[in-house]
């Protein structure tokens, strides 16, 4: 069998974040309309900013004695063999759920092999741990739980000798694998007597769900022409979820799984209908001969979106529009099928995560990760109310889909993607708001939204709802990308991260007021191996512990705004930062501090925490060397790792 498996991820790494925007949205930095002056002048004032600590010149006023960082940060790891999770002094890492751990009790052992067939992954931990979240049991919130976790996509590592293509094709066992390994786990947790967290093997709540598990469509798509298959007339049931990143969770206790880089799966062999198809072109689907990524369409009929005349619905050519939504997953109910929640918009959904207003109105944040993509919120129509765990479920289905423009001066705009509106008319290509939700990134490249440095994560201030964003690099800015106020760095290798504050602090507000939190990068004045000075483009505003690339964020109770990393350390730009990271910020202060560095290769990705914060969980995501086992031989395993304090106190204080 020919191995292809460094081909296979290279190719995927590739093409999973390749500019596919053509709208050529410039911002309007140079326009201020007189409407906006007349904005600016009025309640929203530029004057009237009052970010926490006072916006960018106050920030430095504060001082350090008010910091919220109570740890002592520690070094980046330069040597190329480092293969451990080093935390700040004080603090403790442990390694709690690693892929091919058994799921259920009676599952398959992991075999350090791989051998492991599909039918034993399904039962098994997957591959790629992203985004988690802690889902507390009422009656013992600190020490019982289900942990949900994502897994994103799938290593070479998954088979014994790496990905296999054999004339062409891939074969069907490895296929089934790597569906099998898709997907999020949810596992049980629980305090022990003595006081240390554990799994529950033989808890009824474990569960796999996979990129084979059946799954409801609802909300506007359900049902449409656009989602009907020869497998699925009804356009109502979809197998699997896929590439699920970050994730968010909904005030009634379910986690919204997010498909992300979902497009590399599929393939369409008619060039000229994948020139016209914008639901395929504008979401980078391979043509042939780029198709080197997953290959399941080769064996898989499902990923084959070619159309096929004579075949109902034209064979599998609305499959890929099954996909790139939010899927709500009760992890309280094992028996239930997810649902993907079709009024969120189709795009590469990176995270969806909530803001909750006192009223009971909501918005849930995205970032589309791709270079030059998108922001959006959706704001459900109706407001939650506690207890109402029926309607509440609904409220998923109605509402109105936003996406972000970013001004020179410092304010903001959600464009609402509502058929009718921003020229989002059948004459344009937009029959209906169904077509609007089904092709959102077309409709955003209409509205005028901005297109961002890749963005990640979405992270809301507990107490202030201020908003942040990470936009974690996009080497095309300033090249195929023009420059503005929020993605200001041409050839941006280390990224920035973004804050915004919604008008009245309302998280369905149309209006907002932003700034540029941090640009990631090295000291001013830093000198590069070879001594001389680093390039500009390279040099950050850090105050405090350098890194690149932010892509996790998170608040904690406290206020306490962790970052996480994801760069490649093998880049020889990228030697001063190190392995990835996980790193804590003051809001306030704007004091970086690190707090754990990773395995060579990783990426540190997914947090969470038991409702007291003295327990966090984080992804050790694609480790390059034989962590978790780090003897030099075991293959590499995506792992959750446990971190506690040794005092039993609350994380990072
Ligand atoms: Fe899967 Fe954008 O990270
Ligand atoms: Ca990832
Ligand atoms: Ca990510
Ligand atoms: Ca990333």
């Amino acid at each position: 069998m020919k191995q292809d498996f460094t081909d296979f991820h290279a190719s995927v790494g590739a093409h999973d974040d390749q500019p596919v925007n053509p709208s050529g949205n410039v911002p309007l930095q140079q326009a201020i309309d007189h409407r906006r002056r007349g904005l600016l002048k009025g309640g929203l004032g530029l004057a009237g900013i009052a970010f926490l600590g006072g916006g960018i010149a106050g920030a430095r006023a504060a001082t350090r004695g008010d910091s919220l960082l109570g740890f002592e940060g520690i070094p980046t790891q330069l040597d190329p063999h480092f293969d451990r999770v080093e935390v700040a002094p004080g603090y403790r890492a442990r390694v709690f759920f690693s892929w091919g751990d058994p799921v259920h009790a009676d599952a398959p052992e992991w075999q350090p092999d791989a051998s492991d067939d599909w039918q034993a992954q399904l039962r098994q931990a997957g591959d790629n741990h992203d985004g988690m979240h802690f889902f507390p049991f009422p009656d013992a919130p600190d020490s019982r739980g289900l942990l949900a976790i994502n897994h994103e996509y799938v290593n070479p590592t998954l088979h014994p000798e790496g990905i296999a293509v054999v004339d062409g094709r891939r074969p069907l066992e490895q296929v089934r694998k790597e569906q099998a390994a898709h997907g999020l786990s949810v596992i049980e947790v629980r305090k022990d007597m003595q006081g240390e967290w554990q799994r529950v093997m033989d808890s009824p709540y474990n569960r796999r769900i996979s990129g084979m598990t059946p799954m409801a469509i609802a909300g506007p798509l359900a049902g449409h022409a656009a989602m009907q298959t020869m497998d699925d007339p009804e356009g109502k049931r979809v197998l699997g979820t896929l590439n699920n990143c970050s994730s968010g969770f909904t005030p009634w206790g379910t986690y919204l799984v997010c498909e992300e880089n979902w497009h590399n799966y599929f393939v369409n062999h008619d060039a000229d209908d994948l020139a016209a198809r914008i639901s395929h072109n504008r979401y980078g689907i391979a043509g042939s001969g780029m198709s080197k990524l997953y290959g399941w369409g080769t064996v898989d009929p499902r990923f084959d979106a070619t159309p096929q005349a004579g075949q109902p619905h034209g064979g599998f050519v609305n499959e890929p529009h099954r996909f790139g939504w939010v899927v709500e997953v009760d992890p309280f109910d094992p028996q239930s099928a997810p649902v993907k929640r079709t009024a969120f918009g189709r795009y590469c959904r990176e995270c969806s995560v909530l803001s909750l207003g006192e009223d009971g109105r909501m918005a849930f944040y995205s970032g589309d990760d791709t270079k030059g993509e998108y922001v959006y919120k959706f704001v459900p129509s109706g407001r939650f109310v506690p207890g109402a765990d029926a309607a509440n479920r609904r409220l998923l289905d109605e509402g109105t889909l936003y996406v972000a423009r970013f001004d020179a001066d410092g304010s903001g705009q959600w464009l609402a993607l509502v058929h009718g509106e921003h020229g989002l008319t059948a004459e344009n290509g937009f029959p209906s708001q169904a077509e609007v939700l089904l092709n959102a990134r077309a409709a955003a490249d209409r509205a005028g939204a901005t297109p961002m440095d890749r963005p990640e994560w979405v992270a809301v201030h507990p107490e202030t709802r201020e908003v942040y964003v990470t936009l974690t690099n996009n080497d095309v800015r300033g090249t195929k990308q023009p420059l503005d106020k929020a993605n200001p760095r041409p050839n941006n290798l280390h990224g920035q991260i973004l804050r915004w504050q919604e008008e009245g602090g309302d998280p369905t507000a149309t209006r907002f007021l932003w700034e540029v939190f941090l640009l990631a990068g090295e000291r001013r004045g830093s000198r590069d191996a070879q001594g001389q000075p680093v390039a500009a483009n390279l040099i950050g505003t850090i105050d405090g512990d350098c890194f690149s690339s932010p892509d996790g964020l998170a608040f904690d109770r406290d206020g306490r705004l962790w970052i996480e990393t994801d760069f490649d350390d093998d880049e020889s730009v990228m030697q001063a930062m190190g392995t990835n990271q996980l790193l804590c910020a003051d809001p306030k202060t704007r004091e970086v501090r690190r707090f754990l560095v990773g395995p060579r290769g990783c990426e540190i990705t997914g947090i969470t925490w038991s409702p007291d914060y003295r327990a966090m969980w984080i992804n050790v995501q694609h480790p390059g060397l034989s962590f978790p086992a780090s003897d030099g031989q075991s293959r590499p395993r995506s792992s959750t790792v446990l971190i506690t304090k040794d005092d039993g106190g609350v994380m990072g204080s």
